[in-house]
């Protein structure tokens, strides 16, 4: 545990230290909001996890301390946009970009953040580059795919949901899993290695999207840091409501199409009436046994990986603990 809590440690002095730099930066309308996101906290999953990756098969150089803070700000990136197009005004318990400043910030210093994490590769050899960038620009435009379809499903009502687990591969997993592999491969892990690390990652994307999806109705609204509800406000197609839209019979059916379909309503009445249907058709049940079976799957490709179990095990652990968060 001591070595997790170290590159815990590791990562948020990178983070201060970069957040230092963009707080002098100019033009500061630009460079303050994204100072402001990415010191607001989070759980900095996805640094970790390339770290820890890339710790399986050498040390940390870095280089790669710079290729972790390009997936944070990369990821913080996705977070100014995706709430402007979520409409959600509380992120980690703070206002959120948007918000605080105002929507054309928020698309800017966005984009800023997208465009300079390219720049924090800069320092690997020209071979290594080329391969980082290719996973790294291939995963962000995925993460635009995946997020167009979580849009898309917004106005759809027949997902399936093999569709939305493609969608939340493509939004989520995909990012978490280029970390991962770009650790490995920083680290000098060979292909089949490497690409066992990335097939862990999705596994384990899948599972934490599942996760976050019952948290954003079952989380508790002291500690989530996100507006409980959102994604039902805005009839998100989760693994919740994909599973209610498929229970529900008669009445009940009746009802969540009403709920789908009103353009005007109370907030916390639809929130309240939803999580009912919810509640009484056993769906956080079935969404968490779907989260266990990626979960599982996950832990099937991090035992092929060819490397000691001794090293395997800090990504175990810290998977484990990414899908027992309640944040
Ligand atoms: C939020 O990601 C967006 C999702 C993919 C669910 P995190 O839950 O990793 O957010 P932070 O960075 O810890 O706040
Ligand atoms: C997040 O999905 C995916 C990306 C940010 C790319 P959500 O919309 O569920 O994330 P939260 O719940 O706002 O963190
Ligand atoms: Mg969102
Ligand atoms: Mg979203
Ligand atoms: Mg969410």
């Amino acid at each position: 545990m001591k070595r997790l809590e170290e590159i815990q440690r590791i990562v948020e002095t990178h983070i201060e230290a970069e957040i230092e730099a963009l707080n002098i930066r100019e033009p500061k309308h630009l460079y303050a909001p994204i100072a402001y996101a990415l010191g607001n906290g989070g759980k900095r999953f996805r640094p970790r996890l390339l770290l820890m990756a890339m710790e399986m098969f050498s040390q940390l150089t870095p280089q790669g301390l710079d290729a972790a803070l390009a997936v944070e700000v990369f990821h913080n990136f996705t977070l100014l946009h995706d709430d402007i197009m979520d409409d959600a005004d509380l992120r980690r318990g703070k206002d959120t970009v948007h918000k605080k400043f105002n929507p054309n910030t928020a698309i800017l210093s966005g984009d800023a953040m997208m465009i300079s994490s390219y720049n924090y590769f800069k320092g690997l050899a020209p071979d290594l580059r080329a391969k980082v960038l290719d996973i790294f620009t291939q995963t962000a435009l995925e993460v635009c795919e995946g997020q167009q379809y979580d849009m898309d499903f917004e106005n759809q009502s027949d997902v399936e949901v093999g569709a939305y687990i493609e969608m939340i591969r493509l939004k989520t997993a995909v990012l978490l899993a280029a970390s991962m592999k770009i650790g490995a491969i920083i680290g000098g892990a060979n292909e089949v290695n490497a690409n066992l690390v990335y097939d862990f990652g999705i596994k384990v994307g899948i599972s934490f999207q599942i996760q976050d999806d019952i948290l954003d109705v079952y989380g508790n609204p002291e500690t989530f840091g996100k507006e409980v509800g959102g994604d039902i406000v805005s009839n998100k197609k989760t693994i919740l409501m994909l599973q209610a839209m498929r229970d529900a019979k008669g009445d009940e059916l009746d009802k969540l199409n009403e709920w789908l379909s009103k353009e005007v309503f109370d907030r916390e009445e639809k929130i309240a009436a939803i999580t009912s249907i919810y509640d009484k058709l056993n769906v956080r049940q079935k969404a968490e046994a779907i989260q266990q079976s990626y979960f599982d799957q996950a832990l099937e490709s991090l035992d092929q990986i060819s490397v000691s179990v001794e090293r395997k095990q800090p990504l175990r652990t810290v998977a484990i603990s990414l899908l027992r968060r309640d944040v």
